[in-house]
């Protein structure tokens, strides 16, 4: 084998295609998308991890999914599980991650012309894992108004209910002081804080014998939040060390922008919360 690029010699792909194992995870497909457009010898690494990671956004937004959907049908036990694969799935993000933390920025500067003006800004599979999780930004999805098949989905996800929508509607069926406009609304509008609703989530904290499984509920999304935020950090930590203040290929200001991006707090009530217990 000349090297695990997928570039093969016919024998040996057909060897590899002709497996269960290879058939099952498309391993040819997969291991001959990594085409790398420099000799820089930082730049697998760099194109690796970010394939890794779309990867890992997409088990993170199936998992979101998963659990939203379950929260939806009263399953808290299901949900639960699902929380608890979406959070493993962030902590192998937050590993990911730290394959760059130690590029340098001259190394980066190697193929940094080479990637024109991509960014992992234009990961629509990451927006869509902040939609589902109620970050709803509509800007985000019109990014990619030029590519139809993408902007529509993203369109269809900014309108769809969230994880943390599904979890407030879960405390109103159970009988929390959830306002009815909370419960049916346009879910592609921006989610803002509301005081009701930490006022519902004190009750649950103050309460745990009365809402066990609430509770549990609310520990997990915010073990969820917690890792993903984990992820912002350490991501907004490697641009500071790679480009300094430097712009972003993106177009944004770079780590300032970052660093704003980086204090969004998914499910805003339930980090509230915590003030007044
Ligand atoms: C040397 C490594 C990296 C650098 C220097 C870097 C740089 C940046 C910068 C400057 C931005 C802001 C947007 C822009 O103007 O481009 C950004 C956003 C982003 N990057 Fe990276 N990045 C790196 C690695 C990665 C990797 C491996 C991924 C994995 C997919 C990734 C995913 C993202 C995402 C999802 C955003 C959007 C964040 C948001 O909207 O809040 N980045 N990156």
């Amino acid at each position: 084998m000349e090297h695990p690029s997928g570039r093969l010699s016919t024998h040996e792909a057909h060897g590899a295609a002709g497996s269960a194992f290879a058939q099952y995870v498309g391993s040819d497909v997969l291991l001959s998308l990594q085409n790398t457009r420099t000799r820089a010898e930082t730049e697998p690494s760099f194109l690796i991890i970010t394939q890794v990671t779309e990867l890992l956004f997409k088990l993170a937004h199936t998992e979101a999914v998963r659990a939203r959907d379950l929260l939806e049908d009263d399953d808290v036990p299901g949900a639960l599980r699902a929380l608890r694969r979406f959070r493993s799935t962030c902590v192998s993000l937050n590993g990911t991650i730290e394959v760059l933390s130690s590029m340098g920025p001259t190394e980066y500067a190697e193929y940094r012309g080479a990637l024109g003006d991509g960014s992992g800004f234009q990961s629509y599979m990451y927006r869509h894992l902040e939609f589902v999780l109620g970050h709803k930004v509509a800007a985000m999805a019109r990014l990619h108004r030029d590519d139809e098949r993408v902007h529509r989905d993203l369109l269809r996800a900014l309108g769809e209910i969230s994880l943390y929508d599904a979890a407030l509607r879960l405390l109103w069926r159970q009988g929390l002081a959830v306002p009815e406009s909370m419960v049916d609304r346009d879910w592609s509008l921006p989610y803002t804080e509301q005081d009701d609703i930490v006022a519902a989530w004190h009750v649950v904290y103050t309460e745990q014998d009365k809402h066990a499984e609430l509770y549990l509920l609310a520990e997990a999304l915010m073990d969820a939040a917690f890792e993903l935020c984990r992820w912002r950090t350490t991501h907004l930590m490697v641009v500071e060390r790679v480009l300094g203040s430097k712009g972003g290929t993106g177009g944004t200001t770079g780590a300032s922008w970052l660093r704003r991006a980086a204090q969004h707090r998914f499910f805003p009530e339930l980090w509230t919360v915590r003030t007044g217990l």
